[in-house]
């Protein structure tokens, strides 16, 4: 279960609701063995981040939002996979649809940064999904595991399995309107068929699958329910301690 704080919190605010969050993940006997709970805060916040769950040895992981398609040099502004392992982060988004929207990303470029995060040995956290129109169009389908595709190109099935895929509607994301229980499965299962498609059954089954748009304590149950999904990538609600601790706990 990953939170994605976006463009919320500063490195002062991330102290209260990181300590509040493991506090009442412990409180409520959350088992960590059964679902990791994954922070993914701004750039500014992690050094702070990291030193709390190294500090109090707080049983949450942690990552970045995005990361730069270069290793290092002339390139204002970007962060790199080598820094934000030096930083101890597990994860990175990569391609939410924010950044594909506003930034102009492309396959190819999340391509690129899925391998330099492999390289790094950061866990991308690949997200893929179709705005309203293409679902409307019944390209839906297609569309998703065409990114699916051209964010994985060249790589081997181990470096594949080594990745969490995240599907994402647009339409959902930050709207209150979170996909059905039924259209989260047939996603996840076209996601899971096309990785056996490109690699094989092993990768398939390997690779972690989350629903993310919209998620929230009460409608994470019937998400939860689904085969092919396994866990969430929540916005908003991972901004509300008890919202996102009860989310956390739907294994
Ligand atoms: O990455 C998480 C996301 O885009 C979903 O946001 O606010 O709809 O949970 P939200």
């Amino acid at each position: 279960m990953a939170g994605n704080w976006k463009m919320n919190l500063n490195h002062v605010e991330a102290v209260g609701l990181v300590q509040k969050l493991a506090w009442t993940l412990e409180d409520k006997k959350h088992d960590p063995e059964k679902s990791e709970v994954v922070v993914l805060p701004p750039f500014t916040d992690l050094r702070t981040v990291q030193t709390l769950v190294d500090g109090d040895r707080l049983k949450l992981g942690y990552g970045a939002q995005d990361v730069s398609a270069h290793n290092a040099g002339a390139y204002t502004g970007e962060v790199s996979a080598a820094m934000l392992h030096k930083l101890g982060c597990g994860y990175v988004l990569v391609g939410h649809s924010e950044r594909r929207q506003y930034h102009g990303e492309d396959d190819a470029l999340v391509n690129t940064k899925i391998k330099k995060l492999l390289r790094s040995g950061i866990t991308p956290i690949l997200c893929v999904g179709e705005a309203r129109q293409t679902r409307e169009a019944g390209e839906h389908v297609q569309h998703t595991t065409d990114q699916l595709a051209g964010a994985l190109k060249d790589l081997n099935a181990e470096q594949a399995s080594g990745i969490v895929v995240a599907y994402e509607p647009v339409w959902a994301i930050g709207t209150g309107q979170v996909a059905t229980p039924d259209d989260a499965q047939e996603m996840s299962a076209a996601i899971r068929a096309k990785l056996a498609e490109l690699h094989d059954q092993s990768v398939a089954d390997a690779v972690r699958i989350l629903y993310g748009g919209s998620v929230k304590a009460g409608n994470v149950a019937q998400i939860m329910a689904q085969p092919d999904v396994d866990g969430c990538l929540v916005g908003g609600a991972s901004l509300v301690v008890e919202e996102f601790a009860a989310i956390a706990r739907f294994y």
